[in-house]
């Protein structure tokens, strides 16, 4: 595999089809980790055959849970029980995924072997005090670089429930305090600043296991067990946003998108491209082991500015990206600000998107804690991605309102959230060439 993939978008005009884009990384990475401290078989469909989730997927079989290789989104877990987890030989790997480390050092700082995460050069550089800290109130034994980054070092130890405020709104401190929570002696109770996704909730609850929920708070206690079930995947709203986005910029556009999680705590994108002036409807809601999921149609309508409400930051805090461009396409200004989280994802998303606008010649103002985009006429050029998947495929659907053609470099972590995006959007309509 070439280190730099690189994505050539020629101007494209319309986006077309009904398609089903592959399922929620969130949830992919919860359905292994719970499926594998579970007592039984738990069967997995439309599990997301990404990078990030497959990693994983991995750190488990390499802590000897049993699992079968995933096919078309469907794999078995062996669960081991809260207790039946073994020492991992080496450092596990979480590659790029934020996610899989955070949870996975909640989980791990409960277990009674040590253990070492490890990941790419984009994860070794975030922050990890925010899980640290709290764990450390738990009693947790774990070491960070002096950079408060991974590799994380844990040695076992016995936790005690802590009632923790976040300072931050973050699903990952929160399910990596739960996930502790199980395993701490007492009450572990987390209250978050703002409504953030709720996937690990959810699906402890799926699990057969109690957990006491409030307006802002959870608590989970020790002492039960996690029963094997069933889980049925909806696709990821994240992945459908750049085609939401991409219908609503190209005139003509009618898409559909099937299957699509729409639970309430991930819908931001939704609400603000509505608010912005978006035609999207749902066509069919339902529900699926707790979680709600509809058929997504989109077709084109004019955008306007907004500025963004700051209560729906959180709830659409990895389609940033994707809302960047469609405030490039918007008649007037959109103003983004409380989303300094930005700056700490896979890249700073805030200074990667402006410098990626600039290129394209898109008036913006960059600050600390946001953006103001002023919708443009989109030029084109070569954008560096930073090895950010989302950076990538936002500048990927920009294709469709540009002039010339959009170069992009450092594509390969695409493949980390999204494997097949490239073919999927040539189906649609986009004019991508990929060269590897
Ligand atoms: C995630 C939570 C969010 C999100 C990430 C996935 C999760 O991160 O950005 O892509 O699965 O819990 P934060 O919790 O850091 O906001």
């Amino acid at each position: 595999m070439s280190l730099k993939k690189i994505f050539q978008v020629a101007p494209s005009r319309v986006l077309q089809g009904s398609i089903r884009v592959p399922g929620d990384k969130s949830i992919s990475h919860r359905s292994i980790i719970m499926g594998a401290i579970a007592e039984g078989t738990t069967h997995i469909d439309g599990f997301l055959e990404g990078e990030d989730s497959l990693a994983t997927l991995e750190a488990f079989r390499k802590m000897g849970v049993e699992i079968s290789e995933p096919v078309n989104g469907s794999l078995n877990i062996q669960g081991v029980g809260l207790h039946g987890l073994q020492v991992p030989v080496q450092p596990l790997d979480m590659g790029n995924s934020g996610t899989a480390m955070r949870l996975l050092c909640g989980l791990l700082a409960a277990q009674n072997f040590p253990s070492v995460l490890v990941g790419d050069e984009s994860l070794s550089s975030r922050p990890m005090r925010r899980v640290t800290d709290p764990l450390r109130l738990m009693g947790a034994k774990i070491e960070l670089e002096d950079g408060g980054t991974a590799p994380i070092r844990i040695s076992p130890s016995k936790l005690t429930g802590i009632n923790y405020d976040m300072p931050v709104a973050s699903a990952q401190v929160k399910s990596c305090l739960l996930l502790a929570g199980l395993y701490a002696e007492g009450a572990t109770t987390v209250t978050e600043p703002a409504i953030c996704r709720n996937h690990t909730e959810l699906m402890l609850q799926g699990f057969g296991y109690p957990i006491e929920l409030a307006a802002n708070k959870v608590t989970i206690r020790d002492g039960g067990m996690l029963k094997a079930c069933a889980i049925d995947i909806p696709a990821d709203i994240s992945s459908a946003a750049f085609f939401l986005v991409g219908a609503c910029i190209a005139p003509g556009s009618d898409l559909i998108l099937k299957h699509v999680g729409i639970n309430p705590t991930r819908v931001g994108v939704i609400n603000i491209l509505r608010a912005m002036g978006a035609n999207i409807e749902y066509l069919k809601q339902y529900n699926v082991g707790g979680e709600a999921v509809a058929d997504i149609q989109v077709r084109y309508a004019p955008l306007h500015g907004i500025d963004i409400p700051v209560d729906q930051v959180p709830l659409a805090i990895d389609e940033f990206p994707a809302l960047f461009i469609a405030a490039a396409c918007a008649a007037g200004t959109t103003t983004l600000s409380g989303a300094e989280e930005l700056r700490v994802k896979e890249s700073d998303r805030i200074q990667a998107m402006a410098d990626g606008l600039m290129t394209l010649g898109v008036e913006h103002e960059v600050k600390p804690d946001g953006i103001i985009i002023t919708g443009s006429t989109i030029g084109g050029g070569v954008i560096d991605s930073k090895g950010d998947h989302r950076i990538a495929m936002a500048f990927t659907i920009a294709a469709l309102a540009a002039e010339r053609e959009i170069t992009i470099l450092d594509c390969n972590n695409v493949a980390t959230s999204f494997p097949g995006f490239a073919e999927l959007v040539q189906s649609c309509g986009i004019d991508l060439k990929v060269v590897d």
